[in-house]
């Protein structure tokens, strides 16, 4: 008798040759084998439809973090200038980005969303960072590029020229954004000897720069590190661009919500320059008890909750890093529920106000730059 044959089906073939009883053993295991791989294949089924189920629901996890029943909206991806434009409202800042290290930054920001890059002159990193720009393949219109005008160039003859290189090593026709970078004026070649004339009065650096955004070169003009006092004198003249932005050093240890409220109410928007307290505070930024609690309720880090804070008071935020991880977790910023931001608020703008930067000492300058009563 030759062995059984064991096959899903006996063949009609088998069937017509086979013994009676023989057949009846085998028809009997091949019950046996349908029913094992009937029950294996439910069980597949049912772990396959179980992993599918996970598997969306962890990648919604990923997209939007989990909120414990709160619900997170999104925050303005963009604010509007006075020109029209949009602006980014999330930078990767460049500043002591150095060499070898600036280019591959501004390159893993391109790749993870980033559109804004906010620079200077002084940084000596242009190059590099418009080197990277290119090897992007971003066009150049969907991109936005801020450069700071140094203290050495306010001289109106020495501004395009100063322009000139920033755009050079950018290597793009135009400026998104150019920034007055301190309402400090230095003569000409020389490291910090103070041009007390154009530092008293910045109107003609203002007006030169005004031309070049009728020649084309600049989109939008702006200031950094200027208080009301100096603003008022500055818009006191008659211009023909006001400026669109103030950069100013904003965290949790000066988030100057006088500041913030008057450039409200007087149409200018800020920039948050050093928002996580910059390389000196970032760490005890990172440790506030309010800031971990926020994060741990909305599980987000702690980064994020800073970020997203300084977008939510309505200001543009120019987060550095050249670490590709902290460049990627920077870009996702969230709404923080209502209660949350006050919270934070509440706590930042209770404690004594600290400024981080504060080069007056550095450039042995006899006044504090940010000092509401003006030395001249
Ligand atoms: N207009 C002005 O006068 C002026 C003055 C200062 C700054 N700015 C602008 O503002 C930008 C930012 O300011 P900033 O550079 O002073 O300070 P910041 O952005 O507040 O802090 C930068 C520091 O935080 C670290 N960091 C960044 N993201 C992090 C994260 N998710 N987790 C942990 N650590 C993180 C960075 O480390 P790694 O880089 O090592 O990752 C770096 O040490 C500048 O790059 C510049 O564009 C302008
Ligand atoms: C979240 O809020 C939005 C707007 O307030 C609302 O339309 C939506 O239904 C809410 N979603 C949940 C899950 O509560
Ligand atoms: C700004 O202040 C300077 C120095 O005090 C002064 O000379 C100038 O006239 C002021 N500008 C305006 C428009 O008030």
């Amino acid at each position: 008798m030759p062995p059984p044959v064991y096959e899903l089906l006996p063949s009609a073939e088998e069937d017509k040759t086979s013994e009676h009883s023989t057949r009846r053993t085998h028809n009997n295991r091949v019950k046996k084998v349908l029913f094992h791989v009937l029950a294996v294949a439910a069980v597949m089924f049912v772990v396959f439809q179980g992993l599918r189920s996970f598997v969306r629901s962890s990648s919604k996890f990923l997209h939007a973090p989990p909120c414990h029943g709160r619900n997170l909206s999104s925050l303005p991806s963009h604010f509007t200038l006075p020109s029209g434009a949009q602006i980014p409202s999330v930078a990767l800042g460049v500043w002591k980005a150095s060499p070898g290290e600036v280019g591959p930054a501004v390159e893993t920001a391109l790749k993870s969303g980033y559109r804004h890059i906010d620079g200077a002159w002084i940084y000596g990193n242009e190059a590099e960072v418009g080197a990277a720009i290119k090897k992007s393949g971003i066009p150049r219109d969907e991109l936005w590029l801020t450069s700071k005008l140094w203290n050495t160039f306010h001289a109106p003859e020495d501004i395009e020229p100063a322009l000139d290189e920033s755009l050079a090593h950018l290597d793009t026709e135009y400026l998104d954004l150019y920034l007055v970078h301190w309402p400090i004026a230095f003569k000409r070649g020389t490291s910090n000897e103070l041009d007390v004339e154009l530092t008293a009065n910045p109107y003609p650096t203002w007006a030169k720069l005004e031309e070049l955004v009728d020649k084309g070169k600049i989109r939008n003009i702006g200031i950094s590190n200027f208080n009301i006092a100096r603003i008022k004198n500055l818009t006191a003249n008659p211009l023909k661009h006001k400026p669109a932005v103030n950069q100013v050093e904003l965290n949790y240890w000066n988030p100057q919500p006088e500041l913030l409220q008057w450039s409200k109410e007087n149409g200018l928007l800020l920039e948050a320059y050093s928002p996580l307290g910059s390389s000196d505070q970032v760490k005890e930024t990172l440790r506030v008890p309010e800031v971990l609690a926020i994060a741990k309720e909305l599980v987000i880090t702690p980064a994020q909750v800073l970020i997203s804070w300084h977008v939510q008071r309505g200001t543009i935020v120019l987060p550095k890093s050249v670490t590709p991880s902290r460049v990627v977790e920077n870009l996702k910023v969230v709404a923080l529920p209502d209660d949350l931001f006050n919270k934070l608020e509440e706590a930042a703008t209770s404690h004594k106000p600290k400024r981080i930067l504060n080069p007056s000492t550095g450039w042995k300058l006899d006044f504090d730059v940010f000092d509401e009563n003006l030395p001249f």
